[in-house]
């Protein structure tokens, strides 16, 4: 525990975050259709089935675990978990909504009704204990059908289906949500077409063409969301969700100076610039051409794009980018959702992921300098191996020390001027891993009985960071 001077505003909403397909399970329940999330098999394939191309869609469950299907079964455990939540403080949760249980197949007029309960009975229980909920519209989880009958995002059709489900989750939750966001990570989409598109590319040279269309539909999709959502919900807070990272260069060499500016433009910025400024950026222009992107724009697109801009951004943060304009295959390192290479002055994650907490306060000046809305950090964390003491105890000290310093960062940040609104560190209860579907790579402040077979009592335990967690939120960020 460490003093720490610098002051969280009055109201700052310290949470935890997660989402429905790595906690829900019950994944054939209350009337749920097939997501996305349910046919990806866990382990180490997964990576190559989200980044290489020619996925089917199909389970071979002779083949493969599915671990997102029981997930830790928070849909039977809610009430146990947001009490533990309530006991550690939190002021706000991160989840989302699993769009397959409103609309089980996506295209159907009448929503599921069991569903809607379902979530009813979350936010109740969340608003018990004074919790906000801030809640994801669509991460990671698109219905299946939509993915097979209308090949995802490609399909402009696809928009009126999201429109509709906003909607309905507007106007069902208008008494209980404030806090929205649209699309999870929006501008990873472009790299794992899969997860943020729900299309698995047919070859190399379409992928480009193909994710910055389907982009652009989910542009409009998310301006139209904004819009409903300010007419259902005249006070709510409608947010983009963007994943990420400054790009540092290498080195001085201002080859690589600017290969790292055109990184940065390109992987953060237009999903930004468009969903925040209204507008596509200038430098889009010169990267759609050089690299033979010709979208299909409808007529009003744009006008729309301007007139609902999102009220605050937030994002992921879990590291930073170092780039080199000539990289080897042996230079490049794993990371969330991109590469880059090795940073020498940064120590890593078990998987690989460069750990750089001075990046979050680096991200934050740089986000507020562009576009001087509110910020709201909704992930951060370390994935880690946990270890039960023989007396049951699990201390993670390195996740203390992580989440710590990314704190420092913030708190930093906010007296560098940054207007940040909240911090829901990133599965707050152990969870499925997205990108490897692994329940051992770890990032909660409650431990769960569940393993990578699929084997486990589901029993909640907590570790080490949850009074670590609970101190902070209690001092509102004075004793890190
Ligand atoms: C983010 C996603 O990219 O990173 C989450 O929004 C994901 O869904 C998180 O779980 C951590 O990544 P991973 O691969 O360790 O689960």
């Amino acid at each position: 525990m460490s003093e720490f001077n610098t002051k969280f505003p009055e109201g700052f909403l310290w949470g935890g975050a997660t989402a429905a397909n790595q906690i829900e399970g019950a994944y054939q329940e209350g009337g749920k259709g097939l997501s996305l999330a349910d046919v990806l098999p866990g382990g180490k394939v997964r990576v190559n089935v989200l980044s290489q191309t020619g996925f089917n869609f199909e389970m071979d469950k002779s083949k493969y675990v599915y671990p997102n299907h029981d997930a830790i079964d928070f849909y039977h455990h809610y009430k146990e978990d947001i009490a533990l939540f309530a006991e550690m403080g939190f002021k706000a949760y991160r989840m989302s909504i699993a769009w397959s249980r409103i609309f089980p197949k996506g295209d159907e007029i009448v929503p599921n009704e069991e569903g809607l309960a379902f979530y009813d009975r979350v936010f109740d229980e969340l608003n018990k204990y004074g919790i906000e909920p801030v809640v994801t519209i669509s991460h990671f989880e698109m219905p299946l059908h939509l993915i097979k009958a209308y090949g995802g995002w490609r399909n402009r059709e696809v928009i009126s289906f999201f429109e509709r489900y906003a909607k309905t989750v507007f106007n069902r939750y208008k008494n209980k949500v404030k806090y929205w966001l649209t699309f999870n990570e929006i501008n990873s989409a472009t790299y794992f077409p899969l997860s943020g598109l729900g299309f698995s590319a047919d070859s190399e040279e379409t992928l480009l063409q193909d994710s910055f269309q389907g982009l652009h539909h989910q542009f409009v999709a998310s301006s139209l969301a904004v819009k409903a959502g300010h007419e259902i919900i005249p006070d709510s807070q409608i947010g983009c969700m963007l994943v990420y990272f400054p790009v540092y260069s290498i080195d001085s060499n201002p080859v690589n100076v600017l290969h790292a500016i055109k990184e940065e433009q390109i992987s953060n910025y237009i999903c930004g610039d468009v969903q925040v400024r209204g507008e596509y950026p200038t430098f889009a222009k010169r990267f759609f051409k050089e690299n033979g992107i010709n979208l299909n724009i409808h007529e009003g697109d744009l006008e729309l794009l301007k007139q609902y801009p999102v009220d605050f951004i937030s994002f992921s943060y879990y590291m930073s980018l170092t780039e080199k304009k000539e990289k080897t295959a042996e230079e490049k390192v794993t990371g969330n959702h991109f590469s880059g290479v090795k940073n020498p002055f940064l120590r890593q994650s078990e998987w690989g992921w460069q750990i750089d907490p001075i990046g979050l306060r680096i991200s934050l000046n740089q986000l507020y300098d562009r576009y001087r809305v509110p910020l709201f950090v909704v992930e951060n964390g370390l994935g880690a191996y946990d270890k039960i003491e023989e007396d049951g105890t699990i201390n993670d000290d390195y996740r203390i020390e992580y989440l710590r310093e990314h704190v420092r960062a913030m708190g930093e940040a906010i007296e560098d001027g940054v207007d940040l609104i909240g911090y829901t560190s990133w599965g707050c209860i152990d969870l499925v891993s997205f990108s490897t579907g692994e329940m051992s790579k770890r990032y909660g402040y409650i431990y769960v009985d569940r393993h990578d077979d699929g084997s486990g009592t589901l029993e909640r335990k907590k570790k080490k960071s949850f009074f670590w967690y609970k101190n902070v939120i209690a001092t509102n960020g004075e004793q890190i």
